[in-house]
């Protein structure tokens, strides 16, 4: 296998621009240990005033939060970047697929900057469009393309939301991935409607089983490394869910036995998780959403409730910092950031305020017109989704 092939590429090293991909560091970072370095952050933003939006994914940490102008999830984020026209500097605090949603979602005029290109998504990258291609064609030889809606969540690179609005398809978040399945079962009128969900096989499973009332066997997991995916036409025509083999590598570590412990040793504890986990942890879970929902059932818990919750833990630590009048507690028994949104410090973020002070725009994220052109489209068709979700 060549290092191209390499699921992800040492982080920082090497040059992938098609992948959500680790790529050096063409700048002078300062050091971390700067003492000066929220001063700069802080006088860069000054100096930049309305021309910088500074945009930030709840995952991201604290020392990079507090310069956030807008913070939420990626949906939220999404709508707030395509609302400041105005604005000539989109800095993204996030992952590198967030920024490309960003440059797709705002004119030519805006340039859009992710502090660290090395802020990639291991979920993004188990999606590739050749793969995702050779499934498509695997479809139309089992006589089932036809009806099948490609339908991605909002975590995967550019070229697979595009292929997603070529083919009649639509982007979804964790905030709305029932209503875009919704939509997308409603596209075939004649009923026989199926989806191609990529590329996290666990939203996909949770939200089809869980709110959609699909039952599990209708579920069939594609598997890109297999020959075939791994499935036998019949088994390709009886699905109704073609979930792609991915997952977060973040989200894929909370396990059922500790949602079984914390409950013995805690009475009354309300286990509160993403849906990204796998689809045994959210049976066991009271209540499952995206991350702003997450944050939306903290700020309205009662004072002395206890949560476990499993998410990214910045944002975990950030609401048991923020509610100490609420025992909130960690759904892992390890430590689990996501070390790619973990990439972007405030070494990174003081280079890119300060570099676009001096004139300089660095890291610009930028995806091509015709891939731009498509994903639009399914951008598009999410963010005029009818109705609102189940979990706001
Ligand atoms: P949301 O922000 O949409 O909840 O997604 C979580 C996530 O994993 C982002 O990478
Ligand atoms: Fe990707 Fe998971 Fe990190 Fe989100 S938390 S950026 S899905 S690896």
């Amino acid at each position: 296998m060549s290092l191209v092939d390499l699921p992800l590429l040492p982080l920082g090293k090497g040059r992938d621009l098609d992948a959500e991909r680790g790529v050096e560091c063409p700048g002078d970072l300062p050091a971390a240990s700067d003492p000066g370095l929220v001063e700069r952050a802080r006088a860069a933003k000054a100096a930049l005033g309305e021309r910088v939006f500074v945009l930030g994914h709840h995952y991201q940490r604290d020392e990079v939060i507090q310069f956030a102008d807008v913070t939420g999830d990626s949906f939220k984020l999404a709508r707030d970047a395509a609302a400041r026209p105005d604005a000539e500097f989109i800095v993204f605090c996030g992952v590198h697929f967030m920024a490309e949603s960003a440059d797709i979602l705002t004119s030519p005029a805006q340039q859009v900057v992710l502090p660290d290109l090395a802020a990639g998504c291991s979920m993004a990258d188990m999606a590739r469009l050749r793969q995702v291609e050779d499934a498509w064609d695997a479809m139309a030889d089992a006589g089932i393309q036809d009806s099948v809606v490609p339908v991605t969540y909002m975590n995967s690179s550019a070229d697979i939301k595009a292929f997603c609005g070529r083919n009649g398809g639509v982007v979804c978040t964790s905030s709305n991935a029932d209503v875009a399945l919704e939509w997308a079962f409603a596209q075939k009128g004649d009923g026989d409607a199926k989806v191609l969900f990529l590329p996290d096989q666990h939203l996909g499973r949770n939200t089809a089983v869980l709110q959609m009332g699909i039952d599990l066997d209708e579920c069939v997991v594609w598997d890109p490394r297999q020959p075939g995916g791994g499935l036998t036409p019949e088994e390709l025509r009886r699905a109704r869910m073609i979930l792609w083999k991915g997952h977060c590598s973040v989200h894929g570590r909370f396990s059922a036995d500790v949602v079984d412990e914390l409950r013995a040793q805690h009475l009354g504890i309300h286990i509160l998780v993403h849906p990204e986990c796998t689809h045994e942890v959210v049976l066991k879970a009271d209540l499952v959403g995206s991350t702003e929902f997450i944050i939306k059932t903290i700020e309205a818990a009662e004072p002395g409730t206890t949560w476990a919750i499993g998410t990214e833990l910045n944002l975990v630590k950030r609401l048991a910092d923020a509610h100490p009048d609420k025992n909130i507690v960690f759904l892992d028994r390890n430590v689990c950031y996501c070390s790619t949104m973990n990439r972007i410090d405030l070494p990174h973020l003081v280079w890119a305020l300060e570099s676009l002070v001096a004139g300089t725009v660095v890291n610009q994220v930028t995806v091509d017109p015709e891939t731009e052109a498509d994903a639009l489209v399914a951008l598009q068709r999410m963010l005029d989704l009818p109705g609102k979700s189940h979990r706001d």
